[in-house]
């Protein structure tokens, strides 16, 4: 155990329920304590590790405040300061462990059950502080994977990759913050350790090959995609074929939807989009009991020239099938979507590929609306897991350890439409969240407003890596089911904007504030897929970047 070097202050009060405080050593400046800082208290008998959640000043008497020295009264100023008038922080003490124990290997780590006695003395955490909780990505079997770094520290913080699979996942944050860095990241670690297959629907065209970074940020302004750092393990499917080409990419394949592949389950979570109606959804029914599969071109044909006669037929309201035409005119004006019969199905090309480990990015390309998101991941999504529960049932039966499906996690943006309270009970996402990977596969969410996500759904989700908020709605919807979040509100609250988060939940023992590891040459060499040439090549360029 090595020593902790800076004590930074004495506790004096506190409560298990509320935290504990510390008064600032009067050495300590109160403008380097900040928020979001892991720390660790040395009880009597028990290291705490805890996180620094407020910070206040105070004074032993209002004389003082009423005349305080004046601005050059240096002298008076520095006999007041760290005694009369001093520094309160408040600390939230997540985790002990028994003194007698830390030196062994398996020291146990524990949920605070009691607070540190009167004057214990608080440190900064060490190396092997942060390495003792968090795990290190030199440990075997590839667990632990490095995510970031603690406030003012360089000791890697690691998320325990096994265990974030387990659930379902959200990585939440402000436009900007990081998000998509963050998520490209947690895919890095998942795809490097073969942790799960991931199936990602990139809205914006920026996991699958280079994305672009905003300028000022390091050097040139491109940044890598999956495709480039891990080859043949990732697919690239895309939608608009054209897009990809333009930016130089080979896409694996291309994916067009033929109308027989599109089914009532598919049109109804998209009502709000659509503004469709729930009798215009019984008129599609109508349509269906008559032409089976065929519905949509029938609807889309007879919709034209003859959608009365159509009505009539199937003794559906003319004014409801008019809206069900119209609405639904602009699915089949998606350049991606054909009218007629498919000639191969789109989604089991897709599981072989995820039967075979090799992880897929569906880009959307130009198709950058709402509509086309929600329609193709959801049709998507709903097929897959219906093959996945299938596997399940078959796994279950033959107990054979070679039928066991693939752990595949489902990476989407903009989950608030497809997980706000009303969809949550209709689409496929809001199903797959609830029943907690009992079929193999589990969501990663990416959101930028957490709040419009059904409140059942959130406390669901196992690992929230969260970079700022300043929406008081939807801080308190990652909170949700959080024990202990007082201290939280101002940690979130007091992120920077841009490559900080806070990790909480199943992946981690405790909640703690990182700033993001760089994605950069670094983080591409660490993944180990650069070829020595280019690992030559790079570290020249790193060379002369640094000396000019
Ligand atoms: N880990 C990181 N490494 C390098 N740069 C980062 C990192 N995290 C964030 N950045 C910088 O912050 C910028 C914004 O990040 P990002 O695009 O991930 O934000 P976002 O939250 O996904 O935003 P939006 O909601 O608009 O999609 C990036 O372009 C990049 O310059
Ligand atoms: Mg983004």
């Amino acid at each position: 155990m090595s020593e902790r070097i800076r004590e930074i202050g004495t506790i004096t009060k506190g409560s298990l329920i509320e935290g504990v405080e510390m008064h600032l050593a009067p050495s300590q400046s109160i403008e380097d304590v900040k928020a979001g800082k892991f720390v660790v208290i040395e009880g009597e008998k028990n290291d705490f590790f805890s996180m620094i959640t407020d910070v206040r000043l105070d004074s032993t008497s209002p004389q003082i405040l009423v005349h305080p020295p004046a601005r050059d009264d240096l002298l008076m100023r520095e006999v007041l300061a760290g005694t009369s008038a001093y520094a309160t922080v408040m600390l939230r003490p997540m985790l002990m462990v028994a003194q007698e124990a830390v030196d062994e290997e398996m020291a146990d780590i524990q949920p605070v059950k009691t607070v540190p006695s009167h004057f214990s003395g608080v440190y900064d955490a060490s190396e092997e502080d942060v390495g003792q909780i968090f795990g290190s990505e030199t440990l075997s079997g590839g667990t632990y994977f490095y995510l970031g770094t603690p406030l003012d520290m360089d000791t890697p913080v690691c998320i325990n990759l096994d265990r974030f699979v387990e659930r379902s996942n959200g990585i939440f944050g402000k436009t900007g913050t990081g998000k998509t860095f963050l998520t490209r990241l947690v895919l890095c670690g998942l795809v490097k350790q073969d942790k799960a297959v991931n199936f990602i629907f990139d809205m914006h065209s920026e996991y699958g090959w280079q994305a672009t970074q905003e300028a000022g940020q390091g050097k040139g302004s491109f940044v890598k995609g999956l495709k480039q750092l891990f080859g043949s393990k990732i697919a690239i499917f895309t939608l608009d074929p054209e897009s990809t080409r333009r930016r130089n990419v080979q896409a694996d394949h291309e994916v067009e939807i033929f109308t027989d592949q599109i089914v009532v389950e598919d049109i109804a979570p998209l009502q709000d989009e659509l503004r469709l109606n729930p009798t215009a959804i019984e008129a599609a029914y109508l349509v269906v009991t008559q032409y089976g599969k065929n519905w949509l071109e029938v609807l889309m044909t007879r919709g034209e020239d003859d959608l009365k006669g159509l009505a009539e037929e199937l003794g559906a309201h003319p004014e409801s099938l008019s809206a069900l035409y119209r609405k639904l005119r602009r699915l089949v004006n998606f350049d991606f979507v054909t009218m007629g019969r498919s000639s191969e199905d789109i989604v089991s090309v897709m599981m072989d590929y995820v039967n075979r480990g090799t992880h897929i990015v569906l880009e959307f390309g130009r198709e950058t609306s709402m509509l086309a998101y929600l329609l193709v991941s959801g049709m998507i999504t709903r097929r897959i897991h219906e093959l996945y529960v299938k596997q399940t049932e078959q796994y279950h039966a033959s107990q054979d350890p070679a039928d066991k499906p693939k752990h595949l996690v489902i990476t989407i943006e903009e989950a608030h439409k497809f997980l706000n309270p009303r969809s949550a009970k209709q689409t496929i996402f809001g199903t797959i969240a609830r029943e907690m990977r009992k079929y193999f596969v589990s969501l990663l969410i990416v959101d930028q407003r957490p709040s419009g996500i059904d409140d059942e759904v959130i406390s669901q989700v196992g690992t929230r890596i969260v970079a700022l908020l300043n929406d008081e709605k939807d801080i308190q919807s990652v909170l949700t089911g959080v024990s202990n979040s007082g201290g939280l509100r101002s940690v979130l609250a007091s992120l920077d904007s841009k490559q900080q988060a806070l990790v909480m939940g199943h992946a981690v023992p405790m909640p703690v504030v990182v700033r993001t590891r760089n994605y950069d040459e670094q983080f591409y060499r660490d993944m180990g897929v650069l070829s020595p040439d280019e690992q030559d090549r790079q570290a020249m360029q790193d060379q002369e970047d640094l000396f000019g």
